[in-house]
């Protein structure tokens, strides 16, 4: 395993981390498959993994526990603990500390590596100033509670920047891979965070495992290539200097065992030019699969209304293409978009319409766009 530096932290960091959001289950999300999910973890650090990322949330509340089981047995001395703040779920500056004592009995640990506001988004930014987030973190570090803080985030680059340049974060944590270069806080982001010296972890390198499992035409790519495409995917991220490591949520020996693998091969330099033709060329299908063919060159903007065009047919666009865990989110950042900025607030004026190279009848769109997410 080879180990990448995590920004001002300065911790050395396994490449490949490990994502507990999609442990083994029997079905249900809640009911994770324990001996199965222990195993999966054990063997990941086994073979070098360093790092574990949970979260208050995941597997509805057993995933800390199940991690917490996974570390016993000197386990625990092997691997950096990163667990998260669920901002949505504090009321009061105390419920801070009382959801992170429960994380850490539910972690079976006093002490936490690396700690996280889950899920930063536009509308809980207020809240998270006005509980005094900032001034908790610094207590419970002082206090000998955790080591590093940092956030995970979800909304666009504009407000990346924003919550970047609000605090001295060491570290946050960003969707990314070759299908959101400018999703999100997208590459722009990866650059920003990276210059002011934060480390950058990437979450969801699979796009949560769609890119794995693509649709015909892009799986023809791959194949005619003789290629897999989470390897390629994942050797696209080591590339960049700017990414610190990657977290991938893996659930089978087998998923650990080949992303062990590509990252023995992959790092800094290492991504040829017939791989970066190839992701082009995946990209490019990607984009005459997607429904609407919308450049976001912005011509259409402003909405007199004040509708964010590009936004919501990126949202439905990647909510068309990608089902399951991306659909979901994507209806989530639409329902985080203030009202003004959502589809529902078109009036059909035609205004954009006039404005835009690519003749999308811009108005009806939204309408579909609004009832999609509704
Ligand atoms: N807001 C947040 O803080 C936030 C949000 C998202 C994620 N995260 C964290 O980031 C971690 C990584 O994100 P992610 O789980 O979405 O990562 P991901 O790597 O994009 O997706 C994981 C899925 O990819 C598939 N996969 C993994 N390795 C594979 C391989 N070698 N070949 C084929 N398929 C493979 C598996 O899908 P199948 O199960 O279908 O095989 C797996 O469940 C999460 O687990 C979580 O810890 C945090
Ligand atoms: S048609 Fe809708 S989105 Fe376009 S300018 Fe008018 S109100 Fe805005
Ligand atoms: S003008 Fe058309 S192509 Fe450009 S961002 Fe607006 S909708 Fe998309």
């Amino acid at each position: 395993m080879q180990f990448r530096k995590l920004g001002k932290t300065g911790k050395e960091i396994s490449a490949l981390g490990f994502g507990a959001m999609r442990l083994p289950t029997r079905g249900k999300e809640t009911d994770v498959d324990e001996s199965a999910a222990i195993e999966v973890i054990r063997h990941a650090i086994d073979r070098g993994v360093n790092y574990i990322d949970t979260a208050y949330p995941y597997h509805g509340g057993h995933g800390e526990r199940v991690v917490g089981k996974a570390l016993e047995d000197g386990y625990r001395e092997k691997v950096y603990i990163a667990t998260k703040s669920p901002i949505w779920q504090v009321e009061k500056f105390d419920d801070f500390s009382r959801i992170f004592d429960e994380q850490c009995a539910r972690l079976n640990v006093d002490y936490i590596d690396f700690y996280l506001v889950h899920c930063v988004q536009a509308p809980f930014w207020p809240k998270m100033q006005e509980l005094r987030v900032f001034e908790w973190a610094e207590r419970a570090q002082a206090d000998g509670r955790f080591g590093e803080f940092g956030f995970s985030f979800h909304d666009r680059f504009e407000f990346f920047k924003e919550v970047v340049d609000a605090y001295d974060w060491r570290f946050c944590q960003i969707q990314y891979n070759f299908v959101n270069e400018d999703v999100q806080a997208g590459a722009q982001g990866l650059k920003y965070a990276a210059e002011k010296g934060l480390g950058v972890i990437i979450m969801e390198p699979l796009f949560g495992g769609t890119l794995a499992n693509p649709p015909d035409p892009v799986r023809e790519i791959w194949q005619a290539a003789g290629r897999k495409p989470a390897d390629v995917a994942l050797r696209w991220l080591w590339d960049k200097p700017e990414v610190s490591f990657v977290l991938s949520g893996m659930n089978r020996i087998g998923q650990v065992d080949e992303n062990v693998e590509t990252a023995g091969r992959a790092g800094v330099g290492q991504f040829s030019d017939e791989e970066r033709q190839l992701v082009s060329r995946v990209q490019e299908k990607y984009k005459e699969l997607s429904p609407i063919p919308c450049t976001k060159c912005g011509y259409c903007l402003p909405c007199p209304h004040g509708v964010n065009i590009p936004l919501n047919i990126e949202l439905y666009n990647s909510a068309t293409l990608f089902k399951g865990n991306p659909s979901a989110l994507c209806r989530n950042l639409y329902h985080g978009l203030p009202a003004s900025e959502q589809a529902k607030a078109c009036q059909a004026c035609g205004t954009c319409e006039e404005r835009c190279p690519q003749g999308i009848e811009i108005g009806k769109l939204m309408a579909e766009v609004a009832e999609t997410f509704r």
